[in-house]
């Protein structure tokens, strides 16, 4: 079995960050959600992987990823030389995927659980289409799937406007090589786009097998900046291990998971996890808080953080609390001590709040 990874796309909901990454490339504890991804499809025993990437922001996610080989796994990559949606970027990987069966991976989903199960049950139960879905409260922002009484899938509607089911599509799918005819017959949809959610249920119409299965953990779009945050709160609460690499002076007190990584240097700070602080980091006469990550080569000074992404490069000086933040990578914040008045270096579509 292949996996398919898509990777390309506009990622206008986390804009500023993504005209200079790709969303797919944005951290959560310090690791970058593809990475997520990637380590999900191998340890379910994929070793062939097809990242689909945009021209805009391709060469980047090469760049991150590479060939596998630190992993011992294939990696091809597919350029989509437009977003023109998921059943097109499955059309675009057509030479890729060949005959066998796949699963599409999003490459902006997070997920709390192993796939191991779900490859096993599409092995056993022979079907040409598997789903994984979960429950939401805003289900006009997703793909929907209703069910009937005894759970069998009846219909898929992408992003409906007046939702009949709170059952998401996650972005999870395994296929047989049938789904190839079903995406040869779609025509775009409202918002101009190949949808697989249609390619779906053209083979629910054609009576293939289709079938679904309950995500039991938890599932996160990190398409927004609160979703990442919340993100970042989940993977540090669940996957932070103690790990004091670095230098860390007598006056520093470290309570927690706190992970540091090599070249870091901890001087007359409080740390309480749990945190994840990149390589290289300058943390001086500051406070970091729980569920916060930092990036590598960031210097905090005089500052007190808490439940925060910062990205790599980052300088804040004497911010007495910054809370719930995302700030970008190579930003410059610093409150001015003579004139009580705050510096900012913010780019385009930034949302400041004071
Ligand atoms: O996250 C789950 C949802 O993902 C499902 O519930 C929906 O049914 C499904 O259509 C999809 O909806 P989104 O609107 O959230 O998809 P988005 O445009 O954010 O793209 C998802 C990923 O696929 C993202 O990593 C970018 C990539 N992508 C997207 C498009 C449209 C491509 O690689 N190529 C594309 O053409």
């Amino acid at each position: 079995m292949k996996g398919l990874i898509l990777s390309g796309g506009k990622g206008t909901r986390l804009r500023p960050l993504t005209y200079t990454a790709a969303k797919q490339l944005v951290p959560v504890a310090n690791k970058a959600i593809l990475f997520y991804v990637i380590e999900n499809l191998i340890h379910a025993g994929i070793q062939d992987l097809g990242i689909i990437i945009s021209p805009e922001t391709g060469v980047l996610v090469q760049e991150a990823i590479g060939n596998g080989t630190r992993w011992g796994v294939n990696v091809s990559y597919i350029v989509q030389s437009e977003p023109a949606g998921l059943a097109h970027a499955v059309s675009t990987a057509r030479e890729f995927l060949g005959d066998e069966p796949f699963v599409m991976y999003l490459g902006d989903n997070l997920i709390g659980s192993r796939i191991n199960g779900l490859i096993e049950t599409f092995s056993q139960s022979q079907v040409d289409a598997l789903i994984l879905l979960k429950e939401v409260q805003n289900p006009c922002q997703f793909g929907i799937a209703e069910v009937d009484a005894q759970g069998c899938l009846v219909r898929l509607v992408e992003k409906p406007q007046n939702p009949t089911s709170n059952l998401a599509l996650v972005g999870v799918y395994i296929f047989s090589p049938v789904i190839h005819e079903a995406i040869a017959g779609l025509t775009p949809s409202w918002r101009g786009e190949l949808e697989i959610t249609d390619a779906i249920q053209r083979l629910l119409e054609s009576g293939r097998a289709v079938t679904s299965y309950r995500l039991d953990a938890w599932w996160l779009d990190t398409g927004k900046k609160d979703d990442l945050l919340t993100a970042n709160t989940i993977v540090l609460d669940e996957w932070a291990r103690r790990d004091l690499q670095g230098e860390i002076d007598d006056q520093s007190q470290i309570s927690g998971r706190v992970s540091i990584a090599p070249g870091s240097r901890i001087i007359n700070s409080t740390l309480r996890g749990p945190i994840v602080i990149g390589a290289n980091c300058l943390i001086k006469d500051s406070f970091i808080g729980p569920f916060t990550s930092i990036g590598d080569h960031s210097r905090i000074e005089s500052s007190a953080i808490e439940h925060s992404v910062i990205l790599n490069e980052v300088h804040i000086q004497q911010i007495d609390r910054l809370e719930d933040s995302l700030i970008g990578k190579n930003a410059r914040l610093a409150r001015h001590e003579q004139h009580r008045c705050l510096r900012l270096m913010i780019s385009d579509d930034s949302v400041v709040e004071f």
